[in-house]
C-alpha cells in the first residue's frame, strides 16, 4: 500500500475503437514499467467486448494497474460484438463524457492514490478541461503518422488555395486529384489524392470528422505534449515542423519496442476485442523463412463480396503460401463466404483465422510480405518487423500512410483501390519473389534496424523523447 502511494498515478483513456487501444495500452503498460500506478479506462460497452475476448483475468488488472470504465453515452447496440460507428462514438463522448470522467477522477482521488497526470487520446479532447481544472498534466496521444496530424493543420492552408473543397461530399474531378501539394515542405511530392480521405471531405461523415479533429487538434495545443507511435528519424521533418505549432511533438515508438523492455506482470494484460486464434503461429512453425504472406485489413475495412473474391482468386493464383484474417464483419453486410474450390485449390499453403495476435505473426521468421490496409498501428508494426508490404488503404489516414510507405520510404507497393486478382496476384508474386520486392526488403530491414536504435540504444531518441514525457508527466517543465 505505501510503495503505491508514493508513485505517480497516470489515467490513460483511449479512444473507444482497436486501432486506439492496442497502442494506448501500450503506452500504459510502458510507464508501468517506469513506476506509475495506471488506471486504464475503456467505455462499458469496450471493456464488456475484452472482458469476452480475453477473458475477465486480463481486465483484473494488477494493484498497481488498474480498470475502469465511463459509458459511452450511446444505447447499447443489439450485438454485444458490434463495431461501433466511430464517428457517432465519438460525437456522443465528446458531448456526454466530460461528467461521468470527472466523477471518476473524484472517486480515484479520494483513495489512497490520487491521479497526478492523464494521458488521452487526442479524440478524447475534452480530458484537457478535466486536468485543467485539477491543475495536473496531460500528455495526449496521437494514433496515426505523424503526416496525418500535419494535413488536419494544413487543412485551412489547403482551403484557402482552394485544393480541397469546403462542401462535404463533393467529388473532385480525376485531374485536380492529381494536382502537387506544394504548398507545404513537409508534404513535398504529394498529390491531392494522397490526403486523408477526410481531409479531402470525399462522403459526408467527412465533414464532421474533419471539423471534429481540427477543434481536437486545437485542444491538444493546451496539452504538455503530443506523442506518436513512431520514431524520430522516420518522420523527423514532420515532427519539427509541428512542434513549433503545438506543444513539443515526440516520437516514443515504436511503441512495442519500448514495451518489450518493460516488466512481464502485466504481459497477461490484452486488448484485443476479437478472440485471437493462436493456431496459426503454429501453422507458420511448418513454413520457410521469409515465404508467407500475411493478408489483414485491420478493424474497420468493410470490402464487398466482389473484392474478397478478387483478393481469394489473386492469392490462389500466386501460388504463395499466405495466412489471411477474415474478420466475422470483412464483408459488407453479409459474413465472408469463400468459394469452396478456392479453399480446395489452396488448403495444402493458406491458413485462415478471424483474429491473431499480429505483432507475434509481423515478427515471425517465416513471414516475407504484409498486405495491409495501411492503418498506422499495421504500418508501424510492420516496420517494427521489417516487412514490406502492399498496400491497400482504404479510408481516412490510411491513404497517406500508404503513399509514405511506397514513395517516401520505398517499402512498400500500392494496389489499384478497385482490385483486380491479376494485379493481386502480381504484386504478390513481385513482393515475395521479385527484385523490387527484395529492395523493399532491404529498406524494410534498414528502418528496422533504425526503430530498433531509437528504442533500445543509451541515447536512441525514443528513450531520451520517453525520458522528457516522464518528466513533464510528473510536473516537471519541458
Ligand atoms: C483504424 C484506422 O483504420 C486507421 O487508419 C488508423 O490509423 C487507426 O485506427 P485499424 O483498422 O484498427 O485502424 O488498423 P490499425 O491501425 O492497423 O490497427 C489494428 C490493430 O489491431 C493493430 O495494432 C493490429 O496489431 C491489431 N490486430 C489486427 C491484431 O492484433 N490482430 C488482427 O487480426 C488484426
Amino acid at each position: 500500500m505505501g510503495s503505491i502511494q508514493k508513485k505517480p498515478h497516470a489515467l490513460c483513456l483511449p479512444a473507444p475503437a482497436q486501432g486506439h487501444i492496442n497502442p494506448m495500452l501500450k503506452v500504459a503498460k510502458i510507464l508501468h514499467s517506469k513506476g506509475f500506478h495506471i488506471t486504464f479506462v475503456n467505455t462499458e460497452f469496450n471493456h464488456q467486448r475484452l472482458v469476452k475476448s480475453q477473458g475477465s483475468d486480463a481486465l483484473n488488472g494488477l494493484p498497481s494497474f488498474c480498470f475502469e470504465t465511463i459509458p459511452d453515452g450511446l444505447p447499447p447496440p443489439q450485438n454485444p460484438d458490434e463495431t461501433q460507428v466511430f464517428p457517432t462514438l465519438w460525437k456522443s463522448m465528446d458531448e456526454t463524457c466530460l461528467a461521468p470522467f470527472k466523477s471518476l477522477l473524484t472517486k480515484l482521488n479520494a483513495s489512497s492514490s490520487p491521479v497526478t497526470c492523464i494521458v488521452a487520446d487526442l479524440f478524447m479532447g475534452f480530458t484537457l478541461d478535466a486536468a485543467k481544472e485539477l491543475d495536473i498534466p496531460e500528455i495526449v496521444l496521437w494514433t496515426s503518422g505523424v503526416s496525418a496530424l500535419m494535413c488536419v493543420h494544413e487543412q485551412n492552408n489547403l482551403l484557402e488555395r482552394g485544393l480541397v473543397p469546403r462542401e462535404a461530399s463533393s467529388v473532385l474531378a480525376n485531374d485536380h486529384l492529381d494536382t502537387m501539394i506544394d504548398c507545404v515542405p513537409t508534404m513535398s511530392g504529394m498529390r491531392l489524392k494522397h490526403l486523408p480521405s477526410f481531409v479531402r471531405k470525399t462522403s459526408p461523415g467527412d465533414e464532421y470528422m474533419l471539423e471534429g479533429l481540427c477543434l481536437q487538434a486545437e485542444r491538444a495545443k493546451r496539452a504538455s505534449a503530443i506523442i506518436f507511435n513512431t520514431f524520430y528519424e522516420l518522420e523527423s521533418d514532420l515532427l519539427d515542423a509541428l512542434s513549433s505549432v503545438f506543444p513539443p511533438c515526440y516520437g516514443v515508438g515504436p511503441f512495442k519496442l519500448l514495451e518489450k523492455e518493460s516488466d512481464e506482470s502485466v504481459e497477461f494484460i490484452k486488448s484485443n476485442l476479437w478472440k485471437e486464434e493462436n493456431t496459426c503461429l503454429k501453422w507458420l512453425e511448418s513454413k520457410p523463412k521469409s515465404s508467407v504472406i500475411y493478408v489483414n485489413f485491420g478493424s474497420t475495412t468493410v470490402m464487398s463480396h466482389q473484392y474478397l473474391l478478387e483478393f481469394c482468386w489473386g492469392l490462389a493464383k500466386s501460388n504463395c503460401p499466405f495466412l489471411w484474417i477474415i474478420r466475422p464483419d470483412l464483408v459488407d453486410g453479409k459474413s465472408a463466404v469463400l468459394p469452396p474450390e478456392f479453399l480446395e485449390e489452396t488448403s495444402s499453403r493458406g491458413m485462415l483465422a478471424s483474429w491473431c495476435p499480429q505483432e507475434q505473426v509481423l515478427y515471425h521468421p517465416s513471414i516475407g510480405g504484409f498486405l495491409t490496409h495501411s492503418g498506422w498501428n499495421s504500418t508501424i508494426e510492420s516496420i517494427s518487423s521489417g516487412v514490406p508490404m502492399i498496400c491497400w488503404p482504404f479510408f481516412a489516414d490510411q491513404i497517406t500512410n500508404c503513399w509514405w510507405c511506397c514513395n517516401k520510404w520505398e517499402i512498400g507497393m500500392e494496389l489499384d483501390t478497385d482490385v483486380k486478382r491479376e494485379e493481386v496476384s502480381k504484386l504478390v508474386i513481385e513482393l515475395m519473389n521479385g527484385d523490387k520486392g527484395k529492395e523493399m526488403r532491404t529498406n524494410a530491414i534498414d528502418l528496422k534496424y533504425k526503430a530498433q536504435k531509437a528504442c533500445t540504444s543509451p541515447f536512441g531518441s525514443s528513450i531520451v523523447n520517453l525520458g522528457k514525457v516522464i518528466h513533464l508527466l510528473q510536473g516537471s517543465p519541458s
